[in-house]
């Protein structure tokens, strides 16, 4: 399996509206990463427009939580060398070219060189609450395709990072994905 970095990725389209969407950035030969977005998505008609995107490296897992819960207003500033947004909350961010596009029915790849990278400040370590907060987001972005006993078991196994280690952000972030988990579950019953 390659790697994969969780970072908030922006693009924009042709009239430089900046759309921010969680996905994961796939490892690829040398240097370059892979965006796979899955059809339909905004970032995929955004991709095709302009081939330019912005990954960004935050510790502030509150975007994560937010863009899976209809909070997707977080200040964005230009990006240096490409056509795009840079998270105010990156502690780095890479500006990345599309390469190379694969077609796929479901999932088309876009393979991006680095452009340019930016360092913005320090990052603070691990959190296991940071952590549990993304598997939990994960995991509400595919409610509709998973049995309800494994969400179940997932929730509760994460939950027990975000009581011993969360910090206020971590908390609000994972309050939001709760939100979302409850009116789930109310569908459930
Ligand atoms: C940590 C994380 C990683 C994700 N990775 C991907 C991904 O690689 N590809 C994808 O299509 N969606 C991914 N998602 C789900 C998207 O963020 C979500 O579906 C998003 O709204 C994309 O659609 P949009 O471009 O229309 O906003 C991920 C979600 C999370 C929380």
């Amino acid at each position: 399996m390659p790697l994969i970095t969780e970072t908030i990725v922006t693009t924009s389209n042709s009239a430089g509206d900046v759309h921010i969407a969680p996905l994961g950035l796939i490892a690829t030969d040398g240097d370059r990463w892979t965006i796979a977005p899955f059809k339909p998505s905004r970032t995929l008609d955004n991709l095709r427009a302009v081939p330019f995107a912005v990954a960004n490296h935050t510790d502030d897992v509150r975007v994560f939580a937010g863009c899976l819960t209809g909070r997707r207003d977080w200040a964005v500033r230009k990006a240096e060398q490409v056509q795009g947004g840079v998270l105010e909350a990156a502690l780095s961010h890479w500006e990345l070219a599309v390469e190379e596009v694969i077609e796929d029915d479901v999932r088309p790849k876009f393979v991006c060189r680095v452009a340019h990278v930016g360092n913005h400040a320090p990052w603070t370590g691990m959190n296991r609450a940071q952590a549990a907060v993304l598997e939990c987001a994960v995991l509400v972005s595919r409610l509709h395709m998973l049995p309800s006993e494994k969400v179940e078991a997932e929730l509760k196994y994460l939950e027990i990072a975000i009581l011993k280690t969360a910090g206020t952000r971590e908390e609000e972030a994972w309050s939001w994905l709760m939100e979302r988990v409850d009116a789930w579950r109310e569908k459930q019953a």
